[in-house]
């Protein structure tokens, strides 16, 4: 029997210098996209792909990611005595989306000692890993479809997409056979190589599908890329003693950390918004772009 993958982890400690000065004080998981906080985006895709429990994984300076997702009581008082039902409900709903609990990652020492710290939070069953800084733009929930790979084979899963060029060099890499379509194993896995050293063009997206062995793994990584404790190097010796799969996702991956990814998200996403998108496209139209 498969275990049903009812827990998420989010990674959220991490410095955002990619994006100062607007990181300095606040948190990058909490930059808008429009009207919505990245954070929000992803935690409610992982709502849609079946996700009850959610951790996130925090550090000094975040507690604005916390009181996202609390109730707003003046806010909330405000909005009903001016008689903006519709807003207040919007509001509570951020509050009601899941069971969501916070720990912190004291020290910034990478992305695997971030995931190791929801260690007690897992327990035995496997588990969801989100990168709020990824934001995937698609029919289907990104997530929903790693967890129905995951589901199929009954082994963890990461996601990946093809990226061209030289650009591949800023993420993890796999070497992979195509299983059936859009559907990989992984044979390796390598964090942020070389360009001439890439083994594919396969770049793996912030989201993961890990089983609790991960953390028996994690134990054994020793620093990698950047000096830091890298969930690449850690899946690659799970890899050594059970099946890894990717998935290449549907849709549109936005790397909403890096200034330029977040502007080109923020015009796609506000081009599709039922309430802002005509009249957007009709101001972009009239731009003297040449
Ligand atoms: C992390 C992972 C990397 C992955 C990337 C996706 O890197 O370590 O393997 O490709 O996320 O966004 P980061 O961007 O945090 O340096």
């Amino acid at each position: 029997m498969v275990n049903k993958i009812r827990k998420a982890v989010f990674p959220a400690a991490g410095l955002g210098t990619r994006f100062l000065p607007a990181t300095k004080a606040s948190p990058k998981e909490m930059l808008a996209l429009v009207d919505k906080p990245l954070i929000q985006y992803v935690v409610e895709e992982s709502v849609a792909s079946g996700i009850e429990s959610i951790l996130i994984i925090t550090g000094r300076d975040k507690s604005a990611i916390e009181n996202h997702f609390d109730i707003s009581f003046e806010m909330e008082q405000m909005l009903i005595e001016r008689g903006k039902t519709e807003m207040f409900e919007q509001i509570r709903a951020i509050s009601d989306i899941a069971r969501i609990s916070y720990t912190r990652q004291k020290q910034a020492l990478g992305l695997g000692h971030a995931i190791y710290q929801a260690k007690d939070f897992v327990g035995s069953e496997p588990f969801a890993a989100l990168l709020a800084d990824d934001i995937v733009d698609s029919e289907k929930p990104a997530l929903q479809q790693m967890v129905e790979v995951y589901e199929k084979y009954n082994a963890p899963v990461i996601a990946t997409m093809q990226v061209a060029g030289e650009d591949i060099s800023r993420f993890g890499v796999i070497d992979a056979d195509e299983v059936e379509p859009n559907v990989f194993k992984i044979k390796d896995m390598v964090e942020k190589p070389a360009y001439a050293e890439a083994p594919s063009d396969l770049a793996i997206i912030g989201r993961y599908i890990f089983t609790p062995d991960i953390f028996e793994a994690i134990e054994q990584t020793k620093p990698g890329s950047g000096g830091e404790i890298q969930i690449t190097d850690a899946m690659r010796i799970l890899l050594k003693k059970r099946p890894f799969y990717a998935v290449k996702l549907e849709g549109t991956r936005h790397d909403a950390g890096d200034k330029l990814g977040f502007l080109i998200a923020t015009v796609e996403l506000a081009l599709k918004r039922a309430d802002l998108g005509k009249e957007f496209r009709e101001y972009l139209k009239g731009l003297n772009l040449r």
